[in-house]
């Protein structure tokens, strides 16, 4: 269950709202254990933001990734229906939530499980796409790649 506390509710009433979201949001992003990436919506989904844990997990650098399509952690075992899946639920503002295989920096793979959440501007337009992705051991996965349904209540 998603927890029903609303963030916003407790500090709204303090005068510098905007400012301590802005940090709190950053800090949270910054310091996850998972790791982040964000992406712009358009073609190729060019990434602006990755946070330090999806470095240590991929070995990119920043550097490496920014602006760069997330397609350059495929290789010859990335499963295209997954692909195909991912693009068919989140350009139409649904969540996706899959496993991948992925690659590092140095070629090597190792299996990621990850939700992609398309982000609206305030023209409730999808401007981005905001993916918490983890490594997996593969054995603990409790669902398919392609289940539709998700494991969890939002
Ligand atoms: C936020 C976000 C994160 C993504 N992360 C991955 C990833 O970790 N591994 C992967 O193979 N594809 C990932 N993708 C999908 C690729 O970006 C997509 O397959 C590739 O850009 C090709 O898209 P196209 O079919 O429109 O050319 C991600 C997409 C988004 C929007």
């Amino acid at each position: 269950m998603i927890p029903a506390i609303n963030i916003t509710d407790i500090l709204s009433n303090d005068h510098n709202f905007q400012s301590i979201m802005r940090n709190m949001l950053q800090t949270t992003l910054d310091m996850s254990f998972d790791g982040v990436m964000i992406t712009e919506a358009g073609p190729g989904y060019p990434i602006v933001y990755v946070n330090s844990a999806f470095c240590e997990m991929t070995g990119y650098a920043l550097e490496d990734l920014l602006g760069k399509s997330p397609k350059l952690l495929q290789g010859e075992n990335t499963d295209k229906r997954v692909l195909d899946d991912l693009k068919e639920k989140i350009e139409v503002g649904s969540i996706f939530h899959g496993k991948t295989m992925n690659y590092r920096k140095d070629g090597t793979e190792f299996i990621m499980e990850w939700k992609i959440v398309p982000v609206r501007n305030k023209h409730e337009k999808i401007s981005h796409y905001l993916a918490i992705q983890r490594e997996i051991d593969e054995d603990k996965l409790e669902f398919s790649p392609l289940d539709t349904k998700l494991p969890f209540d939002l």
